[in-house]
């Protein structure tokens, strides 16, 4: 109600408007198409049998009692996919990937073969039908472990574990950094492995046309054109006929980059017998089987004077990738952008050593909700800062001040070889300080611990890195990183746009129709948002990793600047004047010093096709691939504030403000709804979610009733303010915003526990800060209650 209130009509809305969002009424009366949604004549369904093993042999695939039972169409395995030459298949990284596998499995509910049956009861039936036998294999399931000499190979293809070994920065001025300090910190962190709990589980319908030749797949992709791509070179299928449509998609986070072997088993099926096939993963098979983030063994120091200015910083890295090094990185950055990891401070010399290792789990490392790997570096820096101010007994607020890289030395080029566009860290931080009252917290902190009373601050001021390209840094599997906007005026004004994007609920629909109307002065209703399919729309490299505001919001801007030009020349045309006489404004042309006698934006799009210039082109329309000259470098700074219960060890955060920078915003709203996502997120990862697996490989939290997720009833209230600091390069100034506060925030929490349990001796607890993990430190300490 209290929306209702506050937000204005549609009309024309550009830049800053808060108007609600368009594609609501169709998410909010139920009435999205998702790709379970689709049903078509005469469809099968695929469903897959998955090992109970984490690493074993297979000996024998037994399919003829499933096979005899009524409704099943087929059963498909490795060995056939083999023939095929699909049963491996490139990954996004440039690594390759079981599709299903022919001689042994390498993690648990790993797909193993794949029922295609009339109906998807009888598929599930089948698959408890099909007996493998298999002979078990030593699991390796330490990334540590799996780079010892004598680990056993967890690919049947590859001579050792190792995925990759990376490094950046100067190591020699590091170390000599660290030679010369007066103090070096240094702090193990485990970021542990998470579940993308994205609310839509994966799948596909894929549909052959025979008579055509054509594949039309319905997929959860979060980068239709590229998987389009890769299809056609592995397929050998022509690239013009094959066409992905990824329809709503029920959040992505990142998850839904990845390439599933259900994609290209439903792909393969359809083809085989000439029927749509529909696959769709369980909430379980997707917890279990489909690519998991994070899991990164950190071991970071930090080196500074005693008067807390930051010196050096050096990383090392243990990556564990599972099976397949299947992340979307770009190709030049092995363990993605975790070279961001000197954040907001100006410091001198920085070195960062990121080694990946296979190990027998589902395929991991995928950015979930988080610009290649930022995640795992803010939250390393965030936390060795307040490290550094806890040794030196410094306020961390104070430390912080005192070592961000100031207004004017922007754009900055960091130690790691990064050039931030544009920032003022103070500003943030001193506004969030101001409004959650800091100096009067601290004061009260005081006065609680004189009573015995456990109350904690914890400030993150992260930078975040977004918007990949440029071209030339930024590739995925060779395909360079631009992105696209198409837009098309009809002559009766409205319009439609589509984009090399997709959203999967950050409400692309609304805001990319805003910086239209903000440059045409066109309707935002008058403008249909079109995104996700490969047949219309132009090509991109999709939604991930907060580009699509950098990058095709970005190439909207630039369409519409295009197609302005030539609508200037059409005005000057039917207002009989010289072009440079023509002014522009909210949607009407006039000739300068003549505003009442106008022309609106709709009557030069009917001209476009019925009454141009002598000499131009008919329609109004224009497209732009656009390569972003830098990443855009949105920051911002939190602070928590959390009260820990002595009888529980239950963490209870009282207070958490967020000011956020992501330059110019296009629609508050939907920045606003970004951000509180995203804190939840973050509230998740510090204090509830974790995937483990046991000795044998053996996952533990494969349901939401071992994984917890925060629902309405944990998530504490976000107290939410902004700081503008516009992009210089971004046509619009605008940066990304998508996954500041997931990246952002962890830390905060983490700092927060700390900071309140410092006075007992505690340096670090490990995400998820679960109450048994701090009542058993409280106990260890003597304060429990
Ligand atoms: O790539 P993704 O859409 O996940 O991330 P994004 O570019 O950060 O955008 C998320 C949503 O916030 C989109 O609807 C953007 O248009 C909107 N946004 C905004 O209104 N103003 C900004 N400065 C940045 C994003």
């Amino acid at each position: 109600m209290a929306m209702e209130e506050t937000l204005p009509p549609m009309g024309v809305h550009g830049m800053g408007h808060k108007i609600r969002r368009k594609e609501d009424m169709r998410f909010l009366t139920g009435k999205g198409t998702y790709v379970d949604d689709i049903k078509l004549p005469n469809m099968a369904y695929l469903v897959f049998v998955r090992s109970p093993y984490a690493h074993a042999k297979i000996k024998k695939i037994n399919i003829e009692k499933a096979k005899s039972i009524p409704g099943v169409i087929d059963i498909i395995t490795g060995e056939e996919l083999e023939k095929a030459g699909l049963a491996w298949i490139p990954t996004l990284m440039g690594d390759k990937m079981m599709v299903l596998p022919t001689d042994k499995v390498v993690f648990q509910g790993q797909e193993i073969a794949a029922v295609i049956a009339e109906d998807k009861y009888v598929a599930m039936d089948a698959a408890n039908q099909i007996e493998v036998e298999y002979e078990p294999l030593e699991p390796v399931v330490d990334p540590k472990k799996a780079l010892e000499p004598n680990s056993p190979l967890v690919r049947p293809d590859k001579n050792s574990n190792l995925v990759f070994r990376w490094e950046a920065g100067n190591k020699e001025l590091t170390d000599k950094v660290f030679k010369e300090a007066d103090i070096v910190v240094s702090q193990d962190f485990y970021y542990q492995r998470l579940h993308v709990a994205y609310m839509e589980p994966v799948g596909s319908v894929a549909q052959y046309d025979p008579v055509s030749g054509k594949l039309t797949l319905w997929m959860t992709t979060q980068a239709p054109h590229v998987v389009r791509t890769v299809f056609s070179l592995v397929t050998k299928i022509p690239e013009n006929k094959i066409r992905i449509i990824s329809p709503d998609i029920g959040g992505g986070f990142g998850g839904k980059v990845y390439v599933y072997p259900g994609y290209v088993v439903s792909a393969y099926a359809s083809i085989k017998l000439g029927r749509p096939v529909k696959w769709i993963n369980t909430r379980s098979e997707d917890m279990k089987s489909t690519a998991f983030a994070r899991d990164f063994h950190i071991h970071g120091e930090l080196a500074a004077k005693k008067d807390g200015t930051i010196l050096g910083l050096r990383i090392k890295v243990i990556s564990d990738h599972g099976a397949f090094y299947g992340d979307a990185n770009p190709s030049k950055f092995p363990a993605g952008l975790f070279s961001i990891c000197t954040g907001a401070y100006d410091i001198k010399a920085a070195y960062v050593e990121v080694t990946g290792a296979y190990t027998n789990k589902p395929a991991g490392g995928i950015a979930y909700r988080c610009s290649f790997r930022v995640t795992e570096a803010v939250y390393t820096i965030e936390r060795l800062v307040d490290i550094l101010a806890h040794e030196l007994n410094m306020d961390p607020a104070e430390l912080r001040l005192k070592n961000f890289i100031p207004p004017e030395r922007f754009p900055y080029k960091s130690a790691l070889g990064w050039t931030y566009d544009s920032g003022n860290y103070a500003a943030a931080l001193k506004k969030a300080m101001e409004k959650i009252g800091y100096y009067e917290l601290r004061k009260e902190q005081e006065e609680k611990r004189k009573k015995g009373e456990i109350m904690g601050i914890g400030i993150s001021t992260f930078v975040e890195i977004v918007g990949a390209g440029p071209a030339d840094l930024f590739d995925i599997v060779g395909i360079k990183m631009f992105d696209s906007a198409e837009i098309r005026i009809h002559p009766t004004g409205k319009v439609i746009a589509r984009f090399g994007t997709r959203a999967q609920g950050q409400g692309h629909e609304t805001t990319y129709a805003q910086i239209i109307s903000e440059i045409l002065g066109i309707p935002v209703e008058d403008i249909i948002v079109e995104e996700g399919d490969t047949d219309t729309c132009p090509y991109g490299l999709g939604t991930y990793a907060s580009r699509s505001t950098p990058t095709a919001g970005a190439a909207a801007a630039v369409s519409a600047r295009k197609i302005l030009d030539k609508a200037k020349k059409i005005a000057a045309h039917l207002l009989e004047a010289r072009e440079e006489d023509i002014v522009f404004e909210k949607g009407k042309f006039y000739v300068k010093g003549y505003p009442d006698k106008y022309k609106t934006i709709q009557d030069v799009a009917l001209a476009a096709y019925t009454n141009p210039p002598p000499n131009m082109e008919a329609g109004l329309e224009a497209v732009t691939y656009y390569n972003p000259p830098n990443m855009t470098f949105p920051f911002g700074a939190y602070i928590c504030v959390v009260d820990i219960d002595k009888g529980t060890g239950q963490v209870k955060v009282r207070r958490f403000v967020a000011v956020d920078d992501c330059g110019n915003i296009i629609n508050p709203v939907i920045v606003d709804g970004q951000i509180m996502g995203g804190l939840t997120m973050g509230f998740g990862t510090a204090f509830m979610e974790e995937i483990k697996y046991d000795e044998n490989g053996n996952i533990y939290g494969g349901s939401f009733a071992e994984y917890l997720i925060p629902t309405a009833v944990e998530t504490p209230k976000w107290e939410l303010d902004k700081t503008v600091t516009p992009s210089p390069h971004h046509p619009l100034g605008a940066k990304g915003v998508g996954e500041s506060a997931t990246v952002g925030s962890p830390a905060a929490f983490v700092n927060a526990v700390v900071d309140a349990l410092w006075h007992l001796g505690v340096k670090h607890i490990d995400m998820p800060i679960w109450p048994w993990k701090v009542w058993k430190v409280l106990k260890e300490k003597g304060v429990a209650s």
